[in-house]
Order: C-alpha cells, then structure tokens, then sequence
C-alpha cells in the first residue's frame, strides 16, 4: 500500500501498517490515534472486500472497529492470532517499549502475546535513546497503597492517574487504578519490568522488553515510513 503522503506522519505509519493485512487474518487492534488511522485503511479495504477479524485492545478500540465495520472476537474467542497492530509511547534502539499512555497496557500485553507477528507503528517522536518513563502500572484497587509504598521504595517518584472530565482516579477497561510510575531513566528494562510485574497487586505494567526479537516497527515520517526490526 503507498502512503497518503499527507504530511501527517502518524496517518503514513497506521497506513503502512495496514498494508501487511491480509485476507482471512484475525487482526490485534491496539490502542491509539495512530492504530485509528491504520483502522481508518482497513474500513476501506473491507468496503472493497477485504476480510478480517479484529480483536480489539480496548473500550475506545473496540467502538471505532464497530463504527467502521470491522467484525470483532474477544481474545476468548480466537486461539491465535496472525498480526497485532499496536502504538507505542517509548522505542529505544533495542525496540523496548514503553506503554499505557492510554491505560491499555494490559489488554495490549495479552493481545500481543497471543499474535503471530507485531507490528508497532507510531512517529518518530516515540524514538528514545533510553526508557525513562513515567511506566504506567495497573493495580487492582484492593493494594493501591501497598503498590505506592513498594514503588516508592525503589526510588522515584508515584502519581495516580486522574481521570479528564471525570473526578478522581482513572478507571482501566479492567476496573482497575492507573499509576504513573516515574522513574527517570531506566538502566535495565527488562529488570525493572519484571521487578514492577512481581509486585503483589500489579496487573501488568507499560514496559515491555520480551517482544523486541520478533516485532516490526513502522516509524512514520511525514512523507515516507521507516522500517526497524522485522523487515
Ligand atoms: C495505549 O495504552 C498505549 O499503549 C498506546 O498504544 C500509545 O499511547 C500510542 O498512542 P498514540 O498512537 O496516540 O501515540
């Protein structure tokens, strides 16, 4: 597929990603405004007889595939799935990611860890020397304070998410508390990331190191895209 060559370099990156769905593919849909614009192809590309079924990560995901006619399962549905399209917050050169600026990272970690390929698309200000947070973290409302205190102690600083045109706290798709972990930079992704995940109360946290061997990511410039990892 070419690029709408539009100047916008999120739409080149959610544009190109839709070129590598194929007909009959079980689709991971992630969360984002740059997924929406690769969800904005793929409407098209149904209209014109395209078949897929998507698995959406997301409340917000999961109402735009139904405005654009996309048919979707819920990850309880499917057995595997053939490709995830998913955005990113934070790459770093070794494809690490951070994510959850949408609270979605837990959804987004299961979808991803279920697909076949993932392809993350996002514009070349998500490219990062090193992670350095903040890492979202889901927590279950039960030890929210018991999760600050051992945050805290590791160092940095915790904030709970608010919610815009809501009071109080952020409430995730899984009806749990969003923190926002800052951490400054981070020396070992894959040791923080574990450290945080093992915390009794955590969900799931935004770093995510163990996909970077086997994911593309298409960075969107404003009249082309990039290609890193995975060709
Ligand atoms: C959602 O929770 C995040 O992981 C998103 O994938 C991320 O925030 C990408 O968003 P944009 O595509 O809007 O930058």
């Amino acid at each position: 597929m070419t690029n709408p060559g539009n100047g916008n370099p999120k739409e080149n990156a959610g544009c190109r990603a839709a070129g590598y769905v194929r007909d009959g593919m079980i689709v991971g849909l992630g969360t984002g405004s740059t997924v929406a614009y690769t969800m904005d192809h793929l409407a098209q590309q149904i209209k014109e007889g395209l078949r897929i079924t998507g698995v959406p990560t997301s409340l917000q995901t999961a109402m735009k595939a139904r405005e654009h006619g996309i048919p979707l399962l819920s990850l309880d549905d499917v057995t595997r799935i053939d490709l995830t399209i998913d955005g990113a917050d934070q790459i770093d050169p070794s494809l690490r990611l951070i994510k959850g600026r949408g609270a979605a990272q837990v959804r987004e970690r299961c979808v991803a860890d279920a697909s076949e390929r993932l392809i993350i698309v996002a514009d070349s200000s998500k490219l990062c020397n090193q992670l350095s947070g903040p890492v979202p973290v889901e927590v279950i409302p039960f030890a929210l304070g018991h999760v600050v205190r051992r945050l805290e102690k590791l160092g940095g600083t915790v904030v709970v998410r608010e919610g815009v045109k809501k009071d109080g706290p952020v409430v995730s798709d899984n009806g749990n508390i969003i923190l926002d972990y800052h951490t400054g930079p981070i020396e070992n992704p894959e040791t923080m990331e574990s450290i945080i995940n093992n915390i009794p109360g955590v969900v799931g946290c935004g770093i995510m190191a163990e996909f970077s061997g086997v994911m593309t990511v298409i960075v969107g410039e404003p009249n082309d895209c990039r290609i890193l990892g995975r060709p």
